[in-house]
């Protein structure tokens, strides 16, 4: 037996994408808001050092600059016309978080304070810019807060703790989702005339991650088995400063507040690879400069780690300013980086690719046309502002940009659509795919196969790859997909929290985003932004200027490519 529900609208995560979608929508549409997690708990509120806008509040800025900082930081793989909408929008966007209570660090003058961030700067490229507007380094946990209370005020339908496990298409129109209740391991069939992912990104395919572990990429992977397109899947950022040995983020923000990155020798070699802005360079050149570091012996103790110097800093502004990652530091290392350096290296941190969106969050088919009733917006769809390489405060803007967007192209368009017939038994294959698994009484735990899987994306996919790298991890990875199939099998088969159960879900996730990510990486034959192919060290424009989409076509996978909006900044050589 399954529960039923019909609303104009669901929305699938709640985090800033789908709550600013859902605030976009109240009054207007009948919407549900499924989550996997409490709407507060939800990854979004991880974000520590900011929100980029050109205010100009610290020192003159402007939107153009802000588009060029994107679009370089992109390698120029970021859709010019979407990145203006992004940027233009930007200064509304964060005076409307601040209306609507978001509490922003001040200016002596009651202005909202901004700082420096990787790859931001001031006429085009000449130097850093203060344009992260910033709450400490909990910029993300209070705008979540604050979009959650305006979504209650609203009387927005919350459903938590429901995970999405199925897509409902019928005659290639999305009508619905099927989701598990965790509670009690009911399933909820949801009928709407739209259907929103939000369901954010998947950083969990990597062993080192700054990602939580609800982010194991649901949304993303329904729409590949679903037949439509992911996009531009090969760019994965790594952050470079994750915790050495748990990838847990220290905000870009430190060195945006002075703070500095020294190898062994004590040398700030960014120096080397950045002159012009050395430590806020883009992430993905700070990343390879790190790695570059380590694999040249100059990593500290010639081990896989560099130092994050911060204590010229002072205790104070390190309190003021930094106080989250400074008990972060504290916790998990023992050490209080006023006085010591931190250990970091390298975090698997962001997606850049993932369902392709125009730029009112409408999903796109591999022809380009909107996917009837499917919208999505966050890191789980590629609209594309962030290319191949995102820019640092780039996301949180994204996320309440472009759910502002589609929750008005969903109010508009939603009252004048058709509710689509459910397809017949409608959660029926995930019941089926539910009960196999829980048959089984032997065979291999999900968190095996998930560690296998994780340990393998981190050393064939990570900073650099190669052809040989990909092909081996593909391999692989199918082989841990066949293995899932056949062999899964749960401790508990309990209605009742089966967190044994949720994990075998998300790894079928996990490993379907996996092929996709090695698919798109082995296709993608040059380097750019954050895909570093050793055997292909250049960037290639003339033969790889195009974003990828792959997708499934019966049995096999499809790779195509989709031309790059360039509206107003050629390609060039990027040099910081
Ligand atoms: O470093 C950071 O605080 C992360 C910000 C971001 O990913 O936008």
């Amino acid at each position: 037996m399954s529960e039923k529900h019909t609303h104009d609208v669901v929305i699938v995560g709640s985090g800033l994408a789908g709550l600013r979608a859902a605030v976009e929508t109240a009054g207007r549409l009948d919407v549900a808001l499924i989550s996997k997690v409490f709407p507060t708990r939800s990854h979004s509120g991880a974000a520590q050092g900011g929100i980029a806008a050109a205010l100009g509040n610290e020192e003159p800025d402007s939107w153009e600059w802000h588009m060029f900082d994107t679009v370089k930081g992109g390698d120029y793989l970021t859709d010019q016309d979407a990145a203006e909408v992004l940027t233009r929008d930007a200064v509304r966007a964060v005076y409307e978080l601040e209306h609507m209570g978001v509490p922003f660090n001040r200016n002596p003058n009651g202005t909202i304070a901004q700082r420096a961030f990787g790859g931001h700067t001031r006429n085009f490229g000449e130097a850093p810019v203060k344009r992260a507007c910033y709450a400490a380094d909990r910029t993300g946990r209070v705008i979540l807060d604050t979009l959650y209370g305006q979504c209650v005020q609203r009387g927005i339908h919350v459903y938590p703790e429901l995970s999405v496990v199925d897509l409902l298409v019928r005659d290639g129109v999305v009508c619905g989702v099927v989701a598990l209740d965790w509670a009690t391991g009911a399933l909820h069939v949801f009928h709407a005339k739209a259907v929103m992912l939000a369901t954010g990104g998947f950083g969990k395919v990597f062993k080192t991650t700054s990602n939580c572990f609800a982010n194991t990429g649901d949304g993303a992977a329904l729409v590949f088995r679903h037949g439509f397109p992911l996009q531009d899947m090969e760019f994965v950022q790594f952050h470079p400063t994750g915790i050495y040995g748990l990838g847990v983020l220290i905000s870009e923000a430190a060195r945006g507040e002075g703070g500095i990155l020294r190898n062994r020798l004590g040398e700030r070699f960014m120096e080397r690879y950045a002159p012009t802005i050395k430590d806020l360079a883009a992430r993905d050149v700070v990343s390879r400069a790190i790695m570059s570091e380590i694999r040249a012996g100059r990593g500290i103790d010639g081990r896989d780690f560099v130092y994050l110097d911060l204590t010229h800093l002072g205790k104070e502004r390190l309190a003021e300013r930094l106080s989250d990652i400074s008990s972060f530091v504290r916790i998990y290392l023992g050490i209080d980086p006023a006085e010591a350096p931190i250990p970091v290296q390298p975090t698997c941190h962001y997606m850049m690719g993932g369902i392709p969106t125009d730029v009112d969050g409408r999903a796109l088919d591999v022809q380009g046309r909107p996917i009837a009733g499917l919208y999505a917006a966050g890191e789980c769809a590629c609209v594309s502002v962030h290319g191949a390489n995102r820019l640092g405060c780039n996301s949180l803007l994204d996320l309440v940009v472009f759910g502002r967007r589609a929750g008005r192209h969903m109010a508009a368009q939603v009252p004048s659509m058709d509710l689509t017939p459910l397809p017949s038994q409608a959660e029926a294959p995930v019941r089926e795919r539910m009960e196999k698994i829980k048959e089984r009484t032997t065979g291999v735990r999900p968190a095996v196969l998930r560690e296998r899987m994780q340990q393998e994306m981190m050393e064939r996919c990570g900073v650099y790859r190669t052809r040989e790298g990909l092909d081996k991890a593909l391999e692989t990875v199918r082989g841990l997909q066949e293995e899932c199939r056949r062999n899964v099998f749960l401790d508990y088969r309990g209605e009742r929290y089966n967190t044994d159960l949720m994990e075998a879900l998300e790894l079928e996730s996990l490993l379907t985003l996996a092929e996709v990510i090695l698919v798109s990486a082995a296709s993608r034959r040059e380097s750019r932004g954050a895909h570093s192919r050793e055997d292909y060290p250049d960037r290639d424009d003339q033969n790889f200027l195009h974003h990828s989409l792959v997708y499934r076509d019966g049995d096999k996978i499809g790779v195509a490519a989709k031309p790059v909006s360039i509206t107003r900044f050629e390609p060039k050589p990027r040099v910081y």
